[in-house]
């Protein structure tokens, strides 16, 4: 029997997640903008096997694109299988295969959700044992998503996105997702938010030093109202992704035209989410949108965070 007979690697699922509010402060000298936001881990899931090799590689298979996915050490799960190396002092190396279902640069945290799976695989894969707290520090080296990628379920993030805390979140809400043809850079939607805001500086209220998650929305989460979670909904990245993409626009009418609590952009886009009130509500939604010519996928949240299957 071959050592890949007998050990066939460690499969790990990790989530995409849907920013249900997002508010951006300031841009801090490092680039990075301080922020608040709720994220909910929603059932679109990448399905990472980690096994073990001498050295490092990585492939990417899907149900969603895959051409715009680097295979080289760029990847965020290259990145992450040799920083856990590094940082356990771990001589090896791994064979990662990822299987994509979350929309890429979609602003869904697909590539996070790959790097997080990567961590937990290969710590179990290397037996390196690392604590949450060390897995959930290598994460948030690795990207502001990361971290929450890990966790799962619905958490408020602080800081760059990467200081997690826990939400309540009764019930499971419903959701339809138009992923968009092709992807958004995230940080040239941040930039476009900087530059309106500089532009607009006149005519808008000062951007808040300390970003808040409205008090509404975790008590819409908490009541697990999609009711009231719509009323509430907001992303401050939506003006810039709309502005760099204007046919987003007419997709937002249209999903809530045809039966949608609410829409918005998720995270950095284009992903967009649409809040329903129930499942059935949301395959008659994904019915009218596919007839339209968009994409539509069903899905739910929250859903758990990266673990091994
Ligand atoms: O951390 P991550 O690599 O996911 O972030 C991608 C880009 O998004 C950053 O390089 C930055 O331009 C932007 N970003 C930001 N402020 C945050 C999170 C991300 O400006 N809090």
């Amino acid at each position: 029997m071959t050592l890949v007979e007998e050990f066939p690697g460690v499969r790990v699922r990790a989530p995409g997640k849907i920013n249900v509010f997002l508010e951006v402060g300031a841009r801090q000298e490092d680039g990075y903008h301080e922020l608040a936001t709720a994220f909910q881990a929603v059932s679109l899931f990448e399905d990472v096997v980690a096994s073990l090799s001498d050295g490092f590689s990585l492939a990417v298979t899907g149900s969603v694109d895959t051409t715009g996915v680097p295979e080289d050490d760029t990847n965020l799960a290259l990145r992450a299988a040799r920083l856990l190396a590094t940082e356990a002092g771990y001589g090896g190396g791994a064979h990662i295969d990822i299987r994509k279902d979350v929309p890429v640069a979609g602003g869904m945290g697909g590539g996070s959700a790959d790097a997080a799976a990567t961590l937990v695989a290969c710590d179990a894969l290397w037996g390196t044992g690392l604590s949450t707290r060390e897995l959930h520090s290598l994460a948030a080296r690795l990207g502001a998503d990361v971290p929450f990628a890990l966790t799962g379920g619905t958490a408020v993030g602080t800081g760059r996105g990467d200081a997690l805390n826990p939400a309540l979140a009764r019930g499971r809400f419903e959701w339809v997702l138009v992923p968009g043809a092709s992807g958004l850079s995230t940080p040239k939607v941040y930039r476009e938010l900087d530059r309106m805001r500089e532009e607009h500086a006149e005519h808008i209220s000062p951007v808040s030093d300390t970003p808040t998650v409205s008090a509404d929305v975790l008590h819409a989460l908490r009541a697990g109202d999609p009711r009231m979670l719509a009323e509430v909904l907001h992303n401050d990245l939506q003006a810039a992704a709309l502005r760099l993409r204007p046919d987003l626009g007419e997709v937002l009418d249209f999903g809530v035209r045809e039966g949608a609590l609410a829409g918005i952009v998720s995270g950095s886009g284009p992903t967009l989410a649409f809040l329903v009130e129930s499942r059935q509500d949301g395959y008659g939604l994904q019915q009218r949108l596919a007839r339209a010519g968009y994409e539509a996928i069903h899905a739910h949240g929250p859903v758990h965070g990266a673990r091994i299957v």
